[in-house]
């Protein structure tokens, strides 16, 4: 692309996202602690399953000295479901450093932004512009795509030299004054029309300056890692209405999981599911095993009436409803799934 067509690639963008553009409810604030959740959110998750997340978050912490003075298992718990556990984390861990070190008044400036936990280069110049309309450039994978393609890019996105490109361009174009408005229309049209696979080119606004041969064939990416196939064993303990679950100490950390087993019983699993985990596929197997003589530090006893009431991660709840819901049918069934998570 050349220099001085930015400023009329600039007003054809505009003028389709006034049209077309996405009505999304974190758009509809100025308030940055409310738009940082959203691209915590979205980091990722998609913009489906992020919207219900998003408002019963800001229902249960609807400012940062709220989500800091909430526990670490309400926190938990109100992600549940989303995955990636370190970003509800590191947000919480972000309230607490807002309300100690700034008063509890949002830092205006990225550079500030970008000294919270969890927050990159990306995520910092995202709550700078649309909060505070500051001028600056923003780089995430839909944009990435549509920048790759307007520049014809031969280089892998995720390389250092290809994400310099990338962020180069994005300068370039931004406009000094509503960039919010600017950086949200570069990400709908990416999402919308210059969307990975087959774009739709004959609907785009800024066809007349892309310079990509095979538009379908970009953004190169380094190729995907091959997912290793993982086993685990689990125990499904009941005495009294209640169950034996154990706060994870790793990959769950805080989080309520069926106690691990060491060694998997001989007799087949009463449940067995299967979960994608960051490079792996995770074969969940649940066992029928007795209670314990005594119980670990990490360990308790919880009534079934007020399991949904703590933090379990996805594959651990689907498969304790299951086992529930077959108990409360009086049936011995085995429950097995295959599970897809909705993240990206
Ligand atoms: N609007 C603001 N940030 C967004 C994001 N990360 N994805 C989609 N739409 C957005």
């Amino acid at each position: 692309m050349i220099i001085s067509s930015f400023p009329k690639f600039r007003r054809a963008l505009l003028a389709w996202s006034a049209a077309h553009g996405r009505d999304l409810p974190w758009r509809r604030t100025r308030d940055p602690y409310a738009i940082l959740v959203s691209e915590i959110m979205l980091q990722q998750t998609q913009v489906a399953t992020v919207l219900s997340y998003y408002r019963e978050w800001l229902r249960r912490f609807p400012d940062v000295r709220t989500l800091a003075a909430a526990s670490a298992s309400d926190v938990l718990h109100a992600w549940q479901g989303l995955g990636y556990y370190a970003r509800a984390r590191n947000l919480h861990a972000a309230a607490k450093i807002i309300v100690e070190q700034h008063r509890g008044t949002f830092p205006t400036s990225a550079e500030e932004i970008r000294k919270l936990p969890g927050v990159g280069r990306y995520t910092a110049n995202a709550v700078a512009t649309f909060a505070f309309d500051h001028s600056l450039p923003i780089v995430e994978a839909n944009t990435a795509r549509l920048l790759a393609r307007l520049l014809n890019l031969q280089l892998r996105i995720d390389s250092t030299a290809g994400q310099q490109h990338l962020w180069s361009l994005a300068t370039g174009l931004l406009p000094r004054h509503n960039a919010g408005t600017h950086n949200s229309a570069l990400m709908d049209l990416g999402a919308l029309i210059c969307t990975p696979g087959q774009p739709n080119c004959p609907a785009c606004p800024v066809r007349e300056f892309c310079t990509a041969v095979h538009p379908a064939k970009l953004p190169l990416k380094k190729p995907r890692t091959e997912l290793k196939q993982l086993t685990e064993h689990h125990s499904y303990i009941r005495r009294n209405g209640s169950i034996l679950l154990e706060q994870s100490t790793d990959r769950w950390r805080g989080m309520w999981i069926f106690p691990r087993l060491a060694n998997p019983p001989a007799a087949a699993p009463l449940h067995q599911s299967h979960f994608p985990f960051t490079h792996h596929r995770v074969a969940l197997r649940i066992f029928k095993t007795k209670a314990p003589r005594g119980m670990a530090a990490n360990q308790k006893w919880t009534k079934v009436e007020e399991v949904e009431q703590i933090a379990m991660p996805s594959p651990h709840r689907r498969a304790l409803r299951e086992l529930l819901a077959a108990s409360a049918a009086g049936s011995c069934r085995n429950t097995s799934s295959y599970v897809n998570f909705n993240t990206r």
